[in-house]
Formats: structure tokens, C-alpha cells, sequence
């Protein structure tokens, strides 16, 4: 039986009528049948295009939350199966559904622009039983199944706003209209989103007079409430927000971007309950939202903590490392970072959960190395890798947002951005050494370097004239984001500029880095002559590069990321190396240890300084408790990462999203150089154990579950006297360099070293 053709051929529309300015009431959807015999097997599979929630004989079909998943819907759409042997009864049985807006129709991306995908739901569903006399029987969906959109889910968006009218009964119940999807549809690729930890609130009364649940930890999900003594018709509202402003009161003025209001849309996140009469509970069906705070508005009785919970949801990804350390703060940092990533990896990997909620590449890319630190994320990402080469453009180029729902055609080709595919990639050879996956992605990559070659050749009027033969070799022309948010360059300044002005020292550089990066797959791949001419392509932007950003060699700015970018993509050999990075360790305590860097480079910065010898600063950075820095939100009652260093500024002013996991990727320093673990080939399969020790820490360890097997190294201070103690896979070489230089090569086991440190 093949589920895909069945369930795309049995495709119903519930809505006869559809205002694509208003949010919809949900749709209801069901079908009677009836069983006459005893069942060998019986499995219910459903899709949508929008999000739905499965019933048979009103029992709730699985525990995943917001199905089928975020694709492009243009493409494909997943389906779901759901085994119900041991449900279906023989007799009378019914399959019903309630069918939102999700992703397809509802609200996406800034500006939360709305029918992204198509303007009417659809659903599909097959039941297939097998009997134990040997027959089959096969319902599908189709105009005899019965629709309403007269329920109590009003309306209903990811994002905005959801409305549930408790007391109300599904009435006008009509037939479906048969409906077509042109796309494909494939069984269930990422993994599935589930509910994961809950927590109970404080009430707090907050000094304008308001009630505000305070749940402890920022995330995102959802808030499960009770209410004892409800009466009919009752509304009650509930508001999600990220944080309290300088007065103590809930705000969500955060959560439009800085200097953007007018283009941030309505962020909403409220949820509008209207009772019933007597005891009832809710949770919403298809409203998740990023938030901490709570604001309970008109609540028909005592607000009492024990009555909410809130709810985190998110991708069901494995758990593969962890780090601890002496410094609490660090420690925190890490929990922080782990849940921005599981608030931002709610199936696709996000920006934030609250103003956009979608699949900004450029986020993940930097993030990517943490986040296979602490996680397994490999069947995560297989599937939004496969909507990033579908979305590849007929001319090579590929956007930045995936999938592009709410973002125009146009906008595509970003560098940093669009390079994610290329960067995320060499990250997840490094970590699992699948050669399988990067010939599923080279001719994407290729393909995008073809068009940036092209693009290199076309000049800016705009942008300041590089002159020579190697002005074939730099980017200036297409919308880029530049190394974006620096702590001394505002969001929207920095929009506005590279609008007409790409800064095309990051541009340059990316185009650098993703040639070098496909002439590597091409050799791993042993396409010979691709490798050859990708490598030439390579060096001869490298030398464009030296020509036109290096003034002997040496970076001249007083900006941090552009002493970083060249160290770490390996622009320059490392005696020109040590020259730059001694210029950037002069400027980092010029800066007193503040962070100075944007997006693209904050999180390598602490390994370019550690790489030539700057161990101390690389700590004080990282220890640093000023703004701007990393332990400064932590500091100032932090659970998540944030957008922008200034999240709550010096005046305590609440600034742009709270939880944001790019800033966070410096984690994957503390694993690969506080404590070491590295790859030294391709998916482990040798180990580099390589600690860096510094700050004032007394003690760090690290554990992380490579695919070779369990690596825990970990260290501690005795004045300046240290002992590692480190355990390597069974049968897994690896090198152990110690701080003192001495090396070792060990096979598996564990290895307990002493050493000096001055
Ligand atoms: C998003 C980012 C994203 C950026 C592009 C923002 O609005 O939230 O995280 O990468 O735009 O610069």
C-alpha cells in the first residue's frame, strides 16, 4: 500500500468560504465506520496542510504536538502514522480531527504575514485495516466525511492568537469538498515535537496593578491551566511574554525588533478562554509561544500557582553532551544556551520563538557545532537540509530564511546566510564523518558557488571601487546582513547600510570559505577535478581578499570581528596569523575584556585567541560579567540567550528577543578547548584531548557521546598543579596534549595525567 499516492488523492477542503484577512475558527472534521470482524492490524495515518490534532473515538491520536511539521508546503508535506490495533473496536467507531492554520496559513516570520503557502486548510486521512480472516479494508477521506468550522476553537494561530470558546458544541456540521495538493507527501523525516518539561509559577503583582505568573525559565510552549469554579461565558486572557520591564511591569515591548516596529507585526501570543460553567482545564491546540511571564487578565477566581503549569515544547532531539564547571555562571550560561536551543529547535532550527519563528540559516550555522555538542541533531536537520535544496533557485542562488514561507523570492543569496548549507555541512562531517550526507548536498553547493562566481563579477555602483584583476573575486552586489550585531552597531543601522553598501569584507570571506569548503567535498568525494577547481577558486580569493582587506598583512579596524574572521577561515598562514592575532588580544583588553564582536564571529573568538597563545584573554572574556559579554545576562537573571549583549540594558530596559541561541554557540568552545574534545579525523574516529585551562577555574569536565562512543575529559586545580583525568571509547586512538605540551597517544580507556601549569 502506497500511504503517500492514498493520502494525496484523498485530500478534503472543510472551509466553503474563507476572508483571507481574518484569523479562522478552527475546523472540525469527522467520519463514522464500522468494524464487523476481528483485526489483525489496524494504523490511522493523517496529514494537513496546517496543523492538526487526531482523535479516534475521541481518544487523542499520539503525543506530538503541532503535526504534520513545518516543510515547504509547496513540495511536501509530511504525514504522520499512528498504530490503533489495540484501539478500534469492533462496532461503531469514529476518526475526527481538528484542523488549524500552522505554518500554511497563519502567521509567519516578521511582520507576521499570513497564507504564505495557500489560503484554504486541506486534510487527509487513510484508515488501513487488516483483518485476521486475511482481508483489507481502506477508508479514506473524502466528501462524505463531515466538516464544521461551528467549534470552539475560534481562532486559532502559531503566533498570534488563540480563542476557545469552552462552552460551545460543534454544530453546522456539513460535507467536505475534495481537494488537491500538488506536492508530494512523504512519511514523517524530522523528529517529532513533543511536550517535555513543565513548571509551576510565583504570582506576582506587578506595580501598575497587574497579575503576572512567573514560571521561571523562558521557553517555549505553552501554559496548562485549571479552573475549579468556571460560570459560562466568562472571558479570560492570558498573555505570553519574555521578561519585565524596568519598572518591574510584564512588557512585550522586547519582542518587536529594535528601530523595526512597524515592520515586526503583531507578536501577540495571547490566548483568549471564554468558560464554561463547574471545573474544566486547557491547553492551547496550536498556539505555542515563547515566554517566561504571564499575564492574567479578568480570571474568574483566585489566581493560585498550583492551577498553571507551563508546558515546554519542542523537538524530541536526543541529549549527546554536558559541561560543568567551578564557575556557576558558566554553568548557567550552558543551561541558558540548552534552552534556546530546544525553544528554537521546535522542528526546524529557528531564530526565536516569539517574534519570528523561522529558519534563519545563518543562526544555525553558527550554532551548529554546539548544538551537535549537546545534542544529536542529525535526523533534526535531514530534514529541513532537504526544503533548503529544494529551494534552490534555477540559477544557483538560495535564501535565507527555510522554508521561505512569509519571505519574499527576492530575498535569497545573503553571504553568512545563504552559506549555512556549505558551513553546517563541513561541521556534520566533522562530527559524524558521513560522506553520505555530503553528496547529498554537493551539487546544492556547487551549484550556489557557480552563482556567486557570477555574482562576484558584477559591480556595485554604490559600494567603494576595488580596482585590479581581483575585483572578480569580490562580492559586492545582492542584500547582505554583514556581520550583524555588533554590540556597537545597532540592528536597524546595520540593515539600513548593507542594504546599499554589502561590507564586502564578509562577503568576501564567505565566498572564501564556501569554495574551500566544496573543494574539500570534492576530494572527500573523490570528484578529482572539482576538487582541483574549487581549491584554485579558493586561493585566488584569498588573495583578492589580502589585497583588498589587509594592509601588509595586518588588519587595520578597531572592530574585533575583522581580526577574527580571517584567523578562523584560515585567510591568512599562521605567521601572518600571529601578527592579527596579537593586534586582536591588544584591542580585547583595550576593550577590557568586553566581547566586540556581531554574529559571525562571536563564536570563534575565543578559539582564534587560544590557537596563538592568548589563553588568558580568551578567559576573561569569556568570565567577563560586563556588558557586553556573556555572563552579563546571566547576571541580570538570564535562562535563555539573548538577541543582542544589551537584552536588559544598564537602565534594566528590556531590549529585543530574549532568547536567541546564535550568541550562544561560544559553548562549543568550552568542549572543544576548556575541556578539549575534539575530532581529530572525521566522525571520531580518532580524538584529539587537547584542555585549555585558565580563568579561575578550578575544575571543568565535559562528557560527550561522540558516535565512536563515550569522551569524558575533565580537569582540576590544585594551585597550579592539574589533573586530567580522561576516558576514551574502547578501541579509539587518540592524542593527549596536555597544557605543559607534553603529547601521548592513547587507544580507549581511561588516563589519569598530573601536570604544571605556570
Ligand atoms: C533574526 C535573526 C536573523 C536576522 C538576519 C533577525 O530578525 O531574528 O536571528 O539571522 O534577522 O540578520
Amino acid at each position: 500500500m502506497d500511504i503517500s499516492k492514498l493520502l494525496k488523492s484523498s485530500f478534503i477542503e472543510p472551509e466553503d468560504y474563507v476572508d483571507k484577512k481574518k484569523m479562522h475558527p478552527a475546523s472540525y472534521i469527522k467520519y463514522g465506520f464500522s468494524i464487523n470482524d476481528q483485526i489483525e492490524s489496524a494504523k490511522i495515518y493523517m496529514t494537513a496542510l496546517g496543523v492538526y490534532i487526531g482523535y479516534l473515538n475521541d481518544e487523542r491520536l499520539g503525543n506530538q504536538v503541532l503535526m504534520p511539521g513545518y516543510t515547504d508546503y509547496n513540495y511536501r508535506v509530511q504525514y504522520q502514522e499512528y498504530d490503533v490495533t489495540e484501539k478500534i473496536s469492533i462496532g461503531e467507531n469514529k476518526i475526527s480531527a481538528v484542523l488549524g492554520n500552522g505554518w500554511y496559513r497563519g502567521s509567519v516570520g516578521i511582520g507576521s504575514k499570513m497564507n504564505c503557502y495557500g489560503t484554504k486548510v486541506k486534510f487527509s486521512a487513510a484508515i488501513v485495516i487488516k483483518y485476521k480472516n486475511g482481508t483489507e479494508q481502506i477508508i479514506s477521506s473524502s466528501k462524505d466525511w463531515k466538516v464544521s468550522q461551528d467549534g470552539p476553537l475560534r481562532e486559532n494561530d502559531l503566533k498570534i492568537r488563540e480563542i476557545y470558546d469552552a462552552a460551545k458544541k460543534i454544530s453546522n456540521w456539513h460535507n467536505a469538498v475534495p481537494a488537491e495538493y500538488n506536492g508530494e507527501v512523504i512519511a514523517q523525516e524530522g523528529e517529532l515535537v513533543l511536550e517535555h518539561e513543565h513548571f509551576k509559577p510565583t504570582v506576582l503583582y506587578t506595580p501598575n496593578g497587574e497579575t503576572v505568573l512567573d514560571f521561571g525559565q523562558n521557553l517555549a510552549g505553552y501554559v496548562h491551566f485549571k479552573i475549579k469554579n468556571g460560570k459560562a461565558g466568562h472571558k479570560l486572557k492570558l498573555t505570553m511574554g519574555e521578561t519585565l520591564d524596568e519598572n518591574g511591569n510584564f512588557t512585550m515591548k522586547n519582542l518587536a525588533a529594535e528601530g523595526a516596529s512597524l515592520i515586526s507585526g503583531e507578536v501577540g501570543q495571547e490566548l483568549i478562554y471564554i468558560a464554561k460553567n463547574g471545573e474544566q482545564t486547557y491547553k492551547p491546540f496550536f498556539h505555542v509561544c515563547g515566554f517566561r511571564y504571564v499575564k492574567v487578565e479578568n480570571w474568574c477566581e483566585e489566581i493560585k500557582a498550583e492551577n498553571f503549569e507551563s508546558v515546554a515544547v519542542y523537538s524530541d532531539i536526543k541529549a549527546a553532551g554536558s559541561f560543568k564547571c567551578s564557575n556557576k555562571l558558566i554553568n548557567q550560561l550552558v543551561s541558558n544556551v540548552k534552552w534556546s536551543q530546544k525553544s528554537n529547535f521546535v522542528d526546524i532550527p529557528g531564530d526565536c520563538p516569539t517574534r519570528e519563528r523561522v529558519g534563519w540559516t545563518g543562526d544555525v550555522s553558527v550554532f551548529c557545532e554546539t548544538a551537535c555538542y549537546l545534542t544529536d541533531p542529525r535526523k533534526f536537520m535531514k530534514k529541513w537540509f532537504a526544503d533548503y535544496m529544494l529551494e534552490q533557485g534555477d540559477d544557483g542562488s538560495l535564501p535565507y530564511v527555510i522554508p521561505q514561507g512569509g519571505y519574499s523570492p527576492q530575498q535569497r543569496s545573503c553571504c553568512a546566510w545563504s552559506d549555512a548549507i556549505a558551513n553546517i555541512s563541513a561541521v556534520f562531517y566533522k562530527f559524524y564523518g558521513d560522506k553520505e550526507h555530503l553528496s547529498y548536498v554537493y551539487d546544492c553547493v556547487k551549484n550556489f558557488i557557480e552563482f556567486e562566481i557570477k555574482r562576484a563579477k558584477k559591480r556595485n555602483v554604490l559600494t567603494r571601487t576595488h580596482n585590479g584583476s581581483h575585483r572578480k573575486y569580490i562580492i559586492e552586489t545582492g542584500f547582505h546582513y554583514g556581520e550583524w550585531l555588533e554590540p556597537t552597531r545597532p540592528m536597524y543601522k546595520d540593515f539600513i547600510k548593507d542594504l546599499f553598501y554589502p561590507d564586502t569584507e564578509v562577503t568576501t570571506a564567505w565566498f572564501y570559505q564556501t569554495a574551500l569548503q566544496l573543494s574539500q567535498m570534492a576530494e572527500i568525494l573523490d570528484k578529482t577535478e572539482d576538487a582541483k577547481k574549487y581549491r584554485v577558486l579558493s586561493d585566488n580569493i584569498k588573495t583578492a581578499y589580502h589585497k583588498e582587506f589587509l594592509k601588509d598583512g595586518k588588519v587595520k579596524s578597531k572592530r574585533q570581528c575583522r581580526f577574527v574572521r580571517p584567523l578562523f577561515m584560515g585567510l591568512v598562514d599562521t605567521e601572518q596569523g600571529k601578527i592579527i592575532a596579537k593586534d586582536l588580544n591588544e584591542i580585547c583588553i583595550k576593550n577590557d575584556y568586553k566581547i566586540g564582536t556581531g554574529f559571525h564571529t562571536t563564536y570563534k573568538i575565543l578559539s582564534v585567541l587560544c590557537d596563538y597563545g592568548y589563553i588568558d584573554t580568551a578567559y576573561k572574556m569569556l568570565e567577563n560579567t560586563k556588558q557586553p559579554g556573556w555572563l552579563y545576562e546571566v547576571t541580570k537573571g538570564a535562562t535563555t540567550t539573548w538577541e543582542n549583549w544589551n537584552g536588559i540594558d544598564e537602565n534594566n530596559i528590556p531590549r529585543d528577543s530574549h532568547n536567541h541561541y546564535a550568541p550562544g554557540a561560544v559553548v562549543a568552545w568550552l568542549f572543544s578547548y576548556c575541556a578539549g574534545i575534539r575530532p581529530l579525523k572525521p566522525g571520531f574516529d580518532e580524538i584529539l584531548i587537547k584542555p585549555y585551562v585558565g580563568g579561575t577555574l578550578t575544575f571543568a569536565e565535559a562528557e560527550y557521546n561522540s558516535v565512536k562512543g563515550k569522551i569524558i575529559s575533565a580537569w582540576k586545580r590544585n594551585e597550579n598543579k592539574y589533573k586530567f583525568d580522561i576516558t576514551i571509547p574502547d578501541g579509539v586512538k587518540a592524542r593527549i596534549v596536555l597544557p605543559n605540551g607534553n603529547e601521548q597517544e592513547v587507544v580507549g580507556d581511561r588516563h589519569v595525567f598530573e601536570c604544571e601549569v605556570s
